[in-house]
């Protein structure tokens, strides 16, 4: 499962980490993702507060006859950053160009990129967090004053000429805040922090997905697929198309609660929406290093996942739900771990709750 993190954008990636699908079915489930995708922010379900922010400035910019101030996005993969910034594009009626940090290796890609862009387009830079230190400072004069220094020639003979840009709305996406540069950041006039979702958040999600793709559910269905979705939409998607499958196949198509619980019983999505890989990593800990604290590389080794995925996609959930506390030591197993995996806890605890 082991993937070039450093060369290819990681769009989609994660559907293949859970390590499920061919080829061939990941196509679909791009394509079938793409159609349920919201392109308006009325259909941009929860996150009530951001999208609130959002439409304002959206119309202050618009009625401005402005670009839009930039914009960063973070939060856990599948949460939703791509489609917003999308949809920034959509509401504001301009066109979206998107990139990402690693693929932008030379102060000349970014160049033509920020060149041919038009009065007020979005340009979208996912994983900002992965471009080169010698690009972000070609970035800094493009997003404060729209100018572009560019060194024409070598040596003795080197000179820099400035460009003019058009005034564009950079919108970037990152799952790891905290590796972005100061610089950078204080760049960004609209800082934004993608949560996970509520389970009712979910619920309207999938409900919404299930209507696009010409499902036949239950609200009972679609709470049982909302509440194992790890708080996360790409999930609740995924799953759905999963249970839908199932149901298809099993029960004439309809998913009530019953049929939905047989599904994700089937994929060993268990009660908290945990997967197999997810309770390894419990087991791991509680197990084999008696509750913790072990250090992510070790624990990474002991599972046989890169730490990398472990931190970005199977950690945050199992954080935020309290299975597992991060301490500066390492990653340490909690009472409600133990108690899910059917394990009697350490009497002396190495914790400190
Ligand atoms: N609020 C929402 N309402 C409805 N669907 C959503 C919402 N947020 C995300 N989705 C769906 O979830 C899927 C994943 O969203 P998206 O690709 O925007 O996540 P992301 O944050 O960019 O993830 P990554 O960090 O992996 O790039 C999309 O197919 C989209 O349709
Ligand atoms: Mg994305």
């Amino acid at each position: 499962m082991s993937q070039n993190k450093d060369k290819e954008p990681k769009e989609s990636e994660n559907n293949t980490k859970k390590g499920i699908l061919s080829p061939e079915a990941l196509d679909q489930e791009k394509n079938q993702e793409a159609t349920t995708r919201p392109k308006k922010l009325a259909e941009f379900l929860g996150q009530t507060e951001l999208k609130n922010k959002l439409s304002i400035f959206i119309e202050a910019a618009r009625n401005r006859g402005e670009s839009l101030d930039h914009v960063l996005f973070h939060g856990h993969p599948g949460l939703g950053k791509t489609t917003l910034a999308q949809i920034l594009a959509n509401e504001l009626g301009v066109a979206f160009r998107a990139t990402s940090g690693p693929v932008i290796e030379r102060a000349g890609d970014l160049a033509a990129i920020l060149t041919n862009l038009s009065p007020k387009e979005v340009l979208f830079i996912d994983e900002i967090h992965r471009l080169s230190p010698s690009i972000e400072e070609y970035l800094y004069p493009a997003m404060e004053d729209f100018k572009l220094d560019l060194m024409l020639g070598q040596g003795p003979g080197a000179r820099s000429v400035r460009l003019d840009l058009a005034p564009f709305t950079l919108v970037g996406a990152t799952t790891r805040a905290g590796l972005l540069t100061p610089p950078l950041r204080e760049r960004f006039g609209i800082l934004q922090r993608l949560e996970f979702y509520r389970p009712d958040e979910l619920a309207l999600i999938v409900q919404r997905a299930s209507t696009i793709l010409g499902a036949k559910t239950t609200p009972e269905g679609v709470a049982e697929i909302a509440r194992r979705s790890r708080g996360t939409p790409r999930i609740a998607g995924r799953l759905l198309r999963r249970v839908r499958d199932f149901a298809e196949v099993k029960a004439q198509g309809l998913i009530d609660q019953k049929t939905a619980g047989e599904a994700l019983a089937m994929l060993d999505i268990d009660d908290y929406g945990l997967d197999n890989l997810d309770r390894r990593i419990l087991y791991t800990i509680c197990e084999r290093f008696s509750g913790g604290p072990v250090g992510l590389e070790t624990l990474a080794t002991a599972v046989g996942e890169e730490a990398e995925t472990i931190l970005e996609v199977y950690e945050p959930f199992m954080i935020q739900e309290g299975f597992i506390h991060r301490s500066p030591r390492g990653r340490l197993a909690t009472a409600k771990a133990y108690e899910h995996l059917g394990l009697v806890p350490p009497k002396a605890p190495n914790t400190l709750f």
